[in-house]
């Protein structure tokens, strides 16, 4: 398997070999950035441009192991968002982070970005993941519903994206200002938010509906501001977990939540996608950082 990928998508700037837990992973290392993806969940768990430090948040206690998600990257949450409604007993945020993907493509873009192209198949559902490693970071989650599915399906997906801060409790996300949100470390309140931008005194688990524009993450001591755009996503989750909950999670470093912060592409809750026999949809998120 990982020699057929090395001849079929060999591309200068990227290898593919055994990664942590002897999963196997596609490694970018460009003049112009570096990244890591893990074929298990299409998860890209690294990645920066050349002459900045690390973008993606990763725990030094995730597990690697077939069936179990990484911790920190960026998770595709689908075909359902949290804890599975219906049934509790299935995986939460889906099974799209917890299943193997295929290497459909791989290419050097002009402007010097790897793209990679992975499929996957989750019930009725056809995904496909292109990822460019660039100065940018940009994901492309692709659902089309099988022509031969005999009635419409419904999905919520997620971009679940982990980033390094310098401290939770000194950065800002702006973008997300008097916007609704579900509290959902307040019974799923729903809430409005100031127009203020977002700072962190505790635990923060929030769906912020009907919001479509761009975030920016803030952060003065590590000297810069990760600018997070996106389209086709009508709903973000703002998300750190604080002190208790890092605790109660296995896969969480106790003392890691000063060092993340998510903020998650997402479709979810009302803003669930129902597509016809073949219809499809396109989330897309684009990450940048300048100082
Ligand atoms: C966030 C959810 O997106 O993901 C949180 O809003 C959840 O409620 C978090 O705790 C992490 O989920 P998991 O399944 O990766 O532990």
């Amino acid at each position: 398997m990982l020699n057929d990928l090395k001849k079929e998508f060999s591309v200068p700037g990227l290898c593919f070999e055994l990664g942590n837990g002897n999963l196997i992973r596609a490694v970018i290392d460009t003049a112009i950035a570096k990244g890591e993806l893990f074929l298990q969940g299409a998860h890209v768990t690294s990645w920066h441009p050349v002459g900045q430090r690390p973008v993606l948040w990763l725990s030094g206690q995730s597990n690697y192991e077939a069936g179990k998600p990484i911790r920190g990257g960026v998770p595709i949450c689908f075909p359902w968002f949290g804890p599975n409604s219906k049934d509790i007993t299935q995986p939460a945020h889906g099974f799209a982070r917890i299943t193997d993907w295929q290497v459909a493509g791989a290419r050097s873009n002009t402007d010097g970005a790897i793209e990679l192209h992975l499929k996957n198949t989750i019930d009725s559902f056809l995904l496909d993941f292109h990822v460019e490693f660039g100065r940018e970071l940009k994901m492309t989650l692709r659902t089309q519903l099988s022509s031969e599915a005999t009635s419409s399906h419904s999905f919520e997906d997620a971009l679940h994206t982990y980033f390094v801060v310098s401290d939770v409790r000194s950065i800002s996300i702006a973008g997300l200002e008097g916007a609704s949100y579900i509290d959902k470390v307040d019974q799923g309140m729903l809430k409005q938010a100031s127009g203020e931008a977002i700072t962190f005194a505790g635990e923060a688990d929030r769906v912020y509906l009907e919001t479509q524009t761009a975030c920016e993450l803030t952060d003065s001591a590590l000297g810069r501001v990760i600018r997070v755009s996106k389209t086709g996503s009508a709903s973000t989750v703002v998300w750190n977990p604080w002190i208790d909950k890092s605790k109660r999670m296995a896969d969480f470093g106790d003392d890691e939540w000063p060092g993340m912060v998510c903020i998650e592409t997402a479709n979810v809750g009302t803003s669930q996608i129902e597509l016809e026999p073949g219809g499809s949809h396109t989330t897309v998120v684009t990450i940048s950082v300048s100082n």
